[in-house]
């Protein structure tokens, strides 16, 4: 029996990136293995990179990521949905792995080297931040792990981290794999710049909570094919991240008009973003006003946090007992 388990920070607006890239598979496994899927607001690697968080908006970040993911149709009776920092068993099956796992290993990660860079003081929390992301998984012998290709390289090391407890302490953990959408594997930033990020800041992301006027205002400015200098140039499709985006919000005969007409100059830029923004339009809205039905009942997510942490619990305890004794510590 397969398990799933996945988890997102609190570090941001949830954003188009998260949506398609990972959170869009949440609801759908969650729908086919109910409560053997997981998914978690994972506020204590949200910690890891100062300059990401603020102790006075962590909490209401944390809540909102969580209403964000029940306002696209996870549906948090169906599935365990809860937020790490409520289920202390991660931080003691961390702390084991933390003493498996090489330096060497955790300083090779791209993600790390990204962020270390910002920082003349770097926190050690950064650097074992895939360990604790190998606990979170393998604390549910979750196999299965909805993420964006960006994960790719903390999902390895989860399964070296597994291979090597299992060496070491006896067979105890699978080794999980990445399950992403092969049409969102890495979306692009509105501002042109890489990829789409929650710490890179609001410029370079569209929310999915966020004014359907501050997107267009988004769009409206957002790079193109820079090789289309002019209306009458013929542009690049493949180049162009609007249609990038037209590829996951607008219908086929959308997604082939704007191709055919952007590559002999039939449409102009302008015009093709107002057809991506009637895409945008029909597909967020929805999930908007399911958010503000939400936010009327100030007790549905906080209640369904509670509930999702007891039922995570029930499933941590067991296999940190059965750690706890494979490691040897001394049992009263
Ligand atoms: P986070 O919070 O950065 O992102 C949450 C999910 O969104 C995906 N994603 C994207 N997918 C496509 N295009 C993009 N531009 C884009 N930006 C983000 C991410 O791949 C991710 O799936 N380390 C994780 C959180 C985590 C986790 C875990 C994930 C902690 N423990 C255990 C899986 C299992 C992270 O920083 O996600």
């Amino acid at each position: 029996m397969s398990r799933v388990f996945s988890g997102i920070q609190p570090t941001g607006e949830p954003h188009i990136g998260n949506y398609f890239g990972a959170m869009r598979n949440y609801v759908r496994l969650g729908e086919q293995f109910g409560k053997n899927s997981l998914y978690c607001v994972v506020d204590l690697h949200a910690i890891t990179n100062p300059n990401a968080f603020d102790p006075a908006t962590l909490a209401e970040k944390t809540y909102e990521m969580a209403l964000a993911n029940f306002a696209i149709g996870l549906d948090p009776s169906q599935v365990i949905f809860f937020v790490q920092s409520h289920v202390p068993e991660h931080h003691e099956l961390n702390w084991i792995f933390t003493s498996i796992t090489p330096v060497g290993e955790l300083e090779r990660m791209t993600q790390y080297k990204d962020k270390a860079g910002q920082f003349e003081s770097i926190p050690s929390g950064l650097l074992m931040y895939p360990a604790l992301m190998a606990a979170d998984i393998l604390l549910y012998k979750a196999d299965t792990v909805p993420v964006g290709e960006d994960q790719d390289q903390h999902l390895e090391l989860t399964r070296e981290i597994a291979r090597k407890f299992n060496h070491h302490f006896g067979q105890t953990f699978p080794e999980p794999k990445s399950v992403h959408d092969p049409n969102a594997l890495r979306i692009p930033g509105v501002d042109g710049n890489g990829k789409m990020g929650k710490s890179k800041g609001q410029g370079s992301t569209i929310g999915i909570l966020e004014p359907l006027d501050a997107i267009w205002q988004k769009l409206r400015v957002a790079p193109t094919d820079p090789a289309r200098v002019r209306r009458t140039d013929p542009g690049n499709p493949d180049v162009c991240l609007i249609f990038d985006y037209h590829k996951l919000f607008s219908d086929l005969d959308t997604i082939q008009l704007v191709d055919r007409e952007c590559r002999t100059a039939g449409i102009g830029c302008v015009d093709c973003k107002k057809k991506l923004m009637e895409g945008v339009t029909e597909h967020l809205t929805p999930i908007q006003q399911r958010a503000e039905e939400l936010r009327t009942d100030p007790d549905y997510v906080k209640d369904a946090l509670r509930q999702g942490a007891q039922e995570a619990r029930a499933i941590a305890r067991p296999v940190i007992e059965e750690v706890r004794e494979k490691v040897g510590f001394l049992k009263l």
